[in-house]
């Protein structure tokens, strides 16, 4: 018999009801599709399986999909990012089943994924794919009542593109991490202020006057920099990639190889979305006092067991998610969160504002793709762009901002060819 629920303490439920409907009032395209939902019933009798961050905001996410008929069930996509109250009111006051407990050992979080799909489900909905991983690698007797896969992340959107790649994806997948109202706003101005917020929460560090590393100028690592830039720091970017790093240098930031940004750097953070970017070569020269921390999705990006090979002397808690390492060479370094997720682990993700946005492109592409079951094929689909654009006007109106209309003249100078100089 498949468990409701498996949560750390219910009695936390009425904090989180009222930091759930907090969120709410900045989610207001979330909230007109729940009422279109709730009306219209487009998810009647559809389970959803959900592995995402169990925040307020995902909250508001459950909140619409149950609204329009569907059966949520939801895990954590990442142990240190659960946030206990709003779990136990998913449960006691919205009647999602929820299985996700903050600090989980790693058996725990594997047990949970199970749980979702112990409930067998028609739609999947993943943060970093783990989800759609277990039912490839140890659930295939789930894969014929899969209808299709949203991903929203660009790390789970790069393993999926793999798997399709070799042959081995089995389920249709939808890229909402690739909708331009998804990654323009979330991965950039969220990931940006979240991941200082998030540093700035654990250490209290002042950003003004101090170099801030950003590993990685995708769009994470660009907001970050914006941001760390805005707060006053001196900011270096490294890159891997020649055109990311020549936008980053135009952009205005000092861009070089980690090894050079690893002396001066005092605060470091990842954001590529590959592993081991900085590692026991960097650690070595860094200085006294370095801060480092990951906000790309997995906590592979920092090489710790590297860096605790260094170490002499590892010790918790010198502040809460801290760490801290007293290296042979006589220099200590601290370590935010264990290298997960800085921005989830230390504060409270992206703001609800932009997760307005990115969820909603969750529920719209969800109803979608219940509309148009069977006919999407295996690959990783991109989000119709009607869903992108009807997202962004409707968060436009909510902003109270109104722009320009093409005349039926500019209309059909666009789609001609005739006319030059
Ligand atoms: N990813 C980043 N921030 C998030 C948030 N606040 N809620 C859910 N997923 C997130």
């Amino acid at each position: 018999m498949a468990r409701e629920y498996d949560v750390k303490d219910l009695s936390l439920a009425k904090e989180g009801k009222v930091r759930i409907e907090w969120a709410e009032r900045f989610m207001p395209v979330l909230a007109q599709i729940r009422r279109r939902f709730e009306k219209e019933k487009p998810l009647a009798g559809v389970r959803l399986g959900c592995c995402m961050h169990v925040t307020t905001e995902t909250a508001n996410l459950m909140r619409a999909l149950k609204a329009g008929g569907g059966e949520p069930a939801l895990c954590a996509s990442n142990p240190l990012s659960t946030q206990d109250p709003i779990a136990a009111s998913m449960v006691q006051d919205y009647g999602v089943k929820v299985f996700a407990i903050r600090g989980e050992d790693n058996e725990t979080y594997y047990r949970h994924i199970h749980d979702v799909l112990d409930r067998k489900p028609n739609i999947t909905m993943d943060d970093g794919c783990d989800l759609a991983n277990t039912i490839h690698r140890d659930r295939t007797e789930l894969i014929p009542g899969v209808w299709a896969s949203m991903e929203e992340t660009t790390t789970g959107i790069i393993r999926l593109r793999a798997m399709e790649k070799d042959g081995a994806l089995k389920i249709p997948v939808f890229a909402v991490n690739d909708a331009e109202s998804k990654h323009f706003f979330d991965n950039r101005y969220g990931t940006g202020q979240s991941t200082c917020d998030g540093i700035i929460r654990a250490t209290n560090v002042l950003f003004a006057g101090r170099r801030v590393v950003a590993a990685g100028y995708g769009w994470c690592g660009r907001g970050f920099a914006m941001r760390a830039k805005g707060l006053g720091a001196n900011v270096i970017v490294t890159e891997i990639n020649p055109v990311k790093a020549i936008e980053a240098a135009m952009d205005g930031f000092t861009v070089m190889p980690m090894a050079e940004a690893a002396k001066i750097g005092d605060v470091f953070c990842t954001l590529t979305g590959n592993k081991n970017v900085i590692r026991p070569e960097h650690f070595e020269v860094m200085k006294d006092g370095a801060i480092i921390c990951n906000s790309g999705h997995f906590n592979v990006e920092l090489d710790l067991p590297g860096l605790e090979s260094l170490a002499e002397k590892v010790s918790e808690d010198e502040r809460p998610l801290v760490k801290r390492y007293d290296l042979r060479n006589g220099k200590t370094i601290f370590v935010l969160a264990d290298g997960r997720l800085v921005n989830l682990a230390c504060a409270e993700g992206h703001p609800p504002s932009v997760m307005d946005m990115s969820f909603s492109v969750q529920a719209l592409t969800t109803e979608h793709a219940i509309k148009n079951k069977g006919s999407y094929p295996v690959a990783v689909n991109p989000v119709p762009a009607d869903i992108d654009m009807n997202i962004s006007t409707l968060k436009l109106a909510s902003m109270g901002i109104e722009i320009d209309e093409l005349t039926p003249e500019q209309v059909k100078y666009l789609s001609s060819y005739d006319e030059g100089t």
